[in-house]
C-alpha cells in the first residue's frame, strides 16, 4: 500500500480484499492487541463525527496505541498555522494521522507534507474508509461480491465516488440514480469505471430511481445536504424530490436486497422510517464495521502489513 489512504482509486483490487480479509479477522476476534503500542495517532477533525471519531479513537485504543481528538477549535488547519506546519510538526510527536477535512485539495497538502500516514476520514470527495466497511457488511450478509448490484439513490457525493471505486474494485456492479445537477465527478467516474471495466461489471449513471433499484440487491443512500452545503438545504430539498427510498421503491429489488445508509440519516427525507429501520436495513452493521475495517487500515498502513 502506499504511505497514505487517501482514496481507494490509490489501492489495487488485492489491497481492498485485503484490508476486509483483515477486518473481518479483527472482528472475529476482538481483543486488546499489542500492535500499536508506544504508537500514538493525531485525530484531526474539522467537521462533527460520531462514528468516525469514536470507532478510530475505540480501534487505536484496542490495537495498543493512543490516540488524540484535535477538533476544529484546536488546530484550525490553515487558519491558525499553515497546513504544511501542522504537517511537519505533527509528523515530530505522532505516528500517523486521521484527517477529516472540507476540501480535498487540503487533505492532499496534508498527505504531502507528512512524514507519517494519513488516513483519509472524510473530505468533500471521498469517504474511503465508510465505502471499506459498507464492502465489508455487503459480503458478510450476502457471502460474495463478484456480480452484486448495488443501487445508489441520491447525491453523486463523497459517499458515492468511494463506494462506486470500492464496489469496481470488488467486482460489484454499480447504479446510480440522482437529480440533475448532483451528478458524481466525472472524473472521479471515469477513473471507478475502468476499475469496474478491469472486472467487467460496470457503473451506470441516470435519472430514473426504479430503474437503478430493479433487480438490486443493495439500495444505498446518504444525506442530501453534506456537510459544508448547509446554506444549500432549502433548494437540496427541492431538487432531491423523488429520491427518497421508500417502501414502494424497494418493491422492485431483489427479495433478498439490504438496505444501507452511512448515517447520519435524516428519516422522512432520503429514506422512509419503515425502510431504514426496517428488516433490511444493515445500518448499524455498517456502523460496527468501521471499527474493525479501520483498525485493519492501521495496521497494513503503520504495521506494514501487507505492504
Ligand atoms: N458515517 C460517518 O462517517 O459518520 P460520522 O460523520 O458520524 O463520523
Ligand atoms: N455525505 C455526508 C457523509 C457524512 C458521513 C457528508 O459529507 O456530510
Amino acid at each position: 500500500m502506499k504511505k497514505d489512504l487517501i482514496t481507494l482509486l490509490d489501492c489495487s483490487d488485492a489491497e481492498v480484499l485485503r484490508l476486509i480479509d483483515t477486518a473481518d479477522q479483527l472482528k472475529k476476534n476482538r481483543t486488546l492487541r499489542p500492535d500499536l503500542k508506544g504508537k500514538s495517532i493525531a485525530m484531526v477533525f474539522q467537521k462533527p463525527s460520531n462514528r468516525t471519531r469514536v470507532s478510530f479513537s475505540v480501534g487505536v485504543y484496542e490495537l495498543g496505541g493512543h490516540s488524540l481528538y484535535l477538533g476544529p477549535e484546536e488546530i484550525s488547519l490553515g487558519k491558525r498555522e499553515s497546513i504544511y506546519d501542522v504537517a511537519k510538526t505533527l509528523s515530530r510527536y505522532v505516528h500517523g494521522i486521521v484527517a477529516r477535512v472540507f476540501h480535498h485539495s487540503d487533505m492532499l497538502e496534508l498527505a504531502k507534507h507528512a512524514d507519517v500516514p494519513v488516513i483519509n476520514a472524510l473530505c468533500d470527495v471521498h469517504h474511503p474508509c465508510q465505502a471499506l466497511a459498507d464492502v465489508q457488511t455487503i459480503r458478510e450478509h450476502f457471502g460474495r461480491l463478484q456480480g452484486l448490484t448495488l443501487a445508489y439513490v441520491g447525491d453523486g457525493n463523497n459517499v458515492f465516488h468511494s463506494l462506486a471505486i470500492c464496489c469496481a474494485k470488488t467486482g460489484m456492479h454499480v447504479r446510480f440514480a440522482g437529480p440533475q445537477g448532483y451528478d458524481p465527478n466525472p472524473e472521479i467516474l471515469k477513473q471507478a469505471q475502468a476499475a469496474a471495466a478491469k472486472n467487467k461489471v460496470s457503473i451506470t449513471c441516470g435519472r430514473d430511481p426504479q430503474a437503478a433499484v430493479k433487480g438490486a440487491h443493495v439500495i444505498y443512500s446518504d444525506v442530501w445536504v453534506s456537510m459544508g452545503q448547509e446554506e444549500e438545504t432549502a433548494e437540496r430539498i427541492k431538487d432531491f424530490k423523488g429520491y427518497q427510498i421508500n417502501a414502494g421503491l424497494v418493491k422492485g429489488a431483489d427479495k433478498n436486497f439490504i438496505f444501507m445508509h452511512c448515517l447520519p440519516a435524516h428519516r422522512g427525507l432520503e429514506v422512509t422510517v419503515d425502510v431504514i429501520d426496517g428488516e433490511r436495513s444493515r445500518i448499524f452493521d455498517q456502523a460496527e464495521n468501521r471499527l474493525h475495517v479501520q483498525k485493519a487500515v492501521l495496521l497494513h498502513l503503520l504495521k506494514g502489513k501487507a505492504r
